[in-house]
């Protein structure tokens, strides 16, 4: 349901604030098919949920595995997942074979797996449904239509962050605080993310973007959307009052600083500390901005993958840019820079986004880890992907190139799969 009204906003910024494009997608699609297929949806997460229920007890030991309790199928694939979890630290984990194995719950299944390797669920004290609730909650309000900013991309930037966290120049001085909230930011730094960036909603004079007055829009809708769940679960109700809002708070800081608009003010101060070697990572306002660059570092990671992950979210990202372009042009609004399909090839797209944002943040990551092996390892991707794209990028003519062709393949079978999957 769409809510236009100002006085209803705050209430349903959990839910139902699909920008006002995607109700247009909707109802020239399919709406029956729609309907139908979204009680599916439910009806599947609920039985997922429940083979999660069983898969978690099984993964950490807590029943004996009986042959015949579930689907030989849902075992075997349950088996896989729980293999690849014995290896989350590494840098080359799939994250798109992990949500297949899960059937689509790799946010919740990494999560309650990272919760119980840090023993936060002891430590905080929570409470095993609430838990449940709320991740269940986070997952869903990703749009699974989405071709980048989706579920499985908050799964992606958790797993970074688990890997960061754990970088010998951080690991020793983090506090279960830090841990919890570095997860559960990057878990939800994205979440109810609409496929369209904040100049459209404000061109579009979309209602979040008079909210929260054109600055940080999706950011500050993440968060605000993120704590709204919170109390809903009530997975922080056992605690007194004002931690729980120093919690939320903590939250917001880090969402907020993924705000790619405020990536020099980030970058400047972070080279500042370095060039003056002034960080003190027992202090917990320094911790708290390193774990701000490190979500950021998670937020933009794809480029310093293994080619195969890397090449995946790059035309991901980029058939969500032209989604939006498509809309731009139906609608006879001004096509966005990185929206035009006809001019904007991905390796150009790729290269620049490398050249501009993720070297210059990762350089300096690089140096703050001084430099540990994961960071020789992701400078390697980083600077071979970057060489990639660019022979892709002139071995061709700019529009009617072999990315394209193959791009307009893969933006055609995912059309179909959504079809099926919706
Ligand atoms: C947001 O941007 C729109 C379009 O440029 C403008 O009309 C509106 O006044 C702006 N709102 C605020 C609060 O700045
Ligand atoms: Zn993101």
């Amino acid at each position: 349901i769409l809510n236009t009204g100002h006085a209803g906003v705050l209430l349903v910024e959990r839910r139902g604030s699909y920008p006002l494009i995607d109700l247009r997608i909707l109802k020239t699609s399919a709406q029956q098919g729609e309907v139908e297929s979204g009680t599916r949806r439910k009806v599947k997460r609920l039985l997922s949920f429940q083979r999660y229920c069983h898969a978690s007890r099984l993964l950490r030991g807590l029943v004996p595995h009986t042959p015949g309790s579930l689907h030989l199928l849902d075992d075997d694939y349950l088996g896989q997942a729980a293999h690849m979890l014995s290896k989350v630290g590494t840098w080359n984990f799939d994250i798109f074979l992990f949500d297949r194995l899960t059937n689509g719950n790799s946010l919740v299944t990494l999560m309650c797996h990272l919760f119980n390797v840090y023993g936060l669920i002891h430590h905080f004290q929570l409470d095993m449904v609430k838990l449940h609730r709320f991740l269940g909650m986070v997952q869903e309000d990703y749009h699974s239509q989405n071709p980048y900013h989706n579920a499985v991309h908050a799964a992606d930037v958790t797993q970074a962050m688990y890997c960061y966290l754990k970088e010998p120049k951080l690991a020793e001085q983090l506090s279960p605080l830090d841990v919890f909230l570095g997860l559960m930011a990057a878990a939800a730094h994205d979440v109810d993310h609409p496929g369209v960036n904040q100049p459209f909603l404000i061109k579009t004079r979309h209602h979040l973007a008079s909210l929260y007055q054109n600055t940080s829009v999706l950011e500050s809708h993440h968060w605000r959307s993120t704590v709204g769940m919170l109390r809903e679960s009530g997975l922080l109700s056992h605690l007194p009052a004002d931690i729980s809002q120093d919690m939320e708070q903590q939250l917001g800081s880090l969402i907020l600083a993924t705000d790619i608009s405020r990536q020099n003010e980030f970058l400047l101060t972070f080279r500042e500390h370095l060039d003056n070697q002034d960080l003190d990572l027992q202090l917990a306002s320094h911790r708290h901005f390193i774990l701000q660059i490190a979500l950021k570092c998670a937020d933009v990671c794809n480029p310093c993958r293994v080619w195969e992950l890397s090449r995946q979210w790059s035309e991901r990202v980029c058939e969500e840019f032209y989604r939006q372009g498509d809309l731009e042009r139906k609608f006879d609004l001004e096509i966005s820079p990185l929206c035009n399909q006809q001019a904007d090839s991905v390796p150009a797209i790729q290269i620049g986004f490398i050249s501009y944002i993720v070297e210059p943040l990762f350089e300096e990551w690089h140096r703050f880890t001084e430099p540990s092996p994961l960071s020789q390892t992701m400078m390697g991707h980083l600077h071979k992907n970057k060489a990639r794209w660019s022979r892709l990028r002139y071995a061709h003519t700019p529009s009617e190139t072999e990315t394209t062709s193959l791009y307009k393949l893969i933006l055609q079978q995912s059309l179909n799969s959504n079809l099926v999957c919706l």
